[in-house]
């Protein structure tokens, strides 16, 4: 089976760090989100891989490139951002008889058969996963009938006017006929306009929910730092990368913890960290590789990408750092945030 996924977005919510880094390279748990992805994919059957890229599309195609894989892949770059229609209708040339499109940021565990099954039982032009969450308020919302036919379709509607709390979680069914509602050649969303027009003409357009399976839109810093801190307790059951010295931690190759460190679970630490003497880390810190925690410092509920520096005595608490971020010592982050690759934190807590 074939599958598009679209990977051209901005990344807009993830800035500072989508500035130097696509939201699909982003790293969960210290592996490049796409490659998580990709192993969903796989892992669900697809054999046949279309990536619609716009915006900084060299890294994922070069990560792709090196990965030893039976799938097929390739790759459409879009000359101007043309929205998730857009960009489906820009690969038809590629494109088979049926095939699954992917918002390329959510990470989840549903099952593709099951959408599958339900597309053929109905006879479905277009099937669509929906997912619950609290605040439906930033995504499209759907409502259907006992059959699970859809009837509503609201992208992003006001905050309490949501007539649902099943969201559309990014995943799609398709037959190729519904290429034939999307304009050739210009931004066209399939949120705000393909699925209205389905409902208009009352086409078979058919949804199904998935209550029980691990969801997440990892595009903006709160729920990316939910994804890696799912991993890590186990409510994401996806693969952690490193070797369980005790029971929640994880490590990569030549890790040096100083005795008098303290390493509170989960906390995964990736090859080559540094932690130095008195320094606390965790419960819930993800270390990218050679991330070194300087004396007395502490790290606590926070994404480290690789060669990060913790000065002594810094408190890194509820933050993203990008690549190659230092904090000075005694210095301490900004809560709730991410910090751009290379930025260095001076503000002294008072
Ligand atoms: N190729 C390409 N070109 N891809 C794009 C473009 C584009 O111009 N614009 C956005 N994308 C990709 C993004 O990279 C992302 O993977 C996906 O399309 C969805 O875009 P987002 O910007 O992440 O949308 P959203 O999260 O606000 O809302 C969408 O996802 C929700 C679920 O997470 C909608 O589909 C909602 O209906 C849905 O509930
Ligand atoms: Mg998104």
């Amino acid at each position: 089976m074939q599958a598009l996924v679209l990977v051209g977005g901005f990344g807009t919510r993830l800035r500072p760090l989508t500035y130097h880094v696509p939201k699909a390279m982003v790293p969960i748990a210290n592996v490049p989100f796409i490659e998580r992805f990709v192993d969903y994919l796989e892992a669900n059957g697809i054999n046949h891989i279309i990536f619609a890229m716009g915006y900084l599309p060299d890294p994922i195609a070069n990560h792709l490139a090196k990965r030893n894989s039976k799938a097929k892949y390739e790759f459409v770059i879009e000359d101007q951002p043309l929205d998730t229609g857009g960009a489906i209708k820009n690969a038809e040339s590629l494109l088979n008889e049926r095939f699954f499109v992917f918002n390329g940021d959510i990470l989840t565990t549903i099952p593709l058969s099951e959408i599958l099954r339900i597309h053929e039982q109905k006879g479905a032009l277009v099937t669509i996963a929906l997912t619950p969450v609290d605040d439906p308020s930033r995504y499209g919302v759907v409502v259907t009938d006992e059959d699970g036919r859809v009837k509503a379709f609201v992208e992003k509607p006001p905050k309490e006017t949501a007539p649902s709390n099943l969201i559309n979680a990014g995943i799609y069914l398709y037959e190729r006929e519904v290429l034939n509602y999307i304009p050739e050649g210009q931004p066209y969303s399939v949120e705000r306009g393909l699925y209205p027009k389905l409902l208009e003409i009352g086409a078979p357009f058919y949804a199904v929910a998935f209550p029980n399976d691990y969801w997440l839109d990892i595009g903006k810093v709160e729920h990316y730092m939910q994804a890696n801190f799912d991993i890590l307790s186990g409510k994401a059951p996806l693969p952690i990368v490193g070797k369980e010295i005790q029971k929640g931690v994880w490590v990569g190759e030549n890790v040096q913890i100083a005795p008098t460190a303290k390493i509170e679970p989960p906390v995964l630490l990736g090859d080559g960290c540094v932690i130095e003497d008195e320094a606390k880390v965790g419960p819930l810190a993800v270390l990218g590789k050679r991330v070194i925690v300087k004396e007395n410092a502490f790290v606590h509920k926070a994404v480290l990408w690789d060669e990060c520096v913790i000065g002594k005595g810094a408190n890194v608490e509820r933050c993203v750092l990008g690549f190659c971020c230092q904090v000075e010592d005694n210095a301490s982050v900004e809560p709730d945030r991410a910090y751009g690759c290379g930025e260095r934190i001076t503000l002294v807590s008072v």
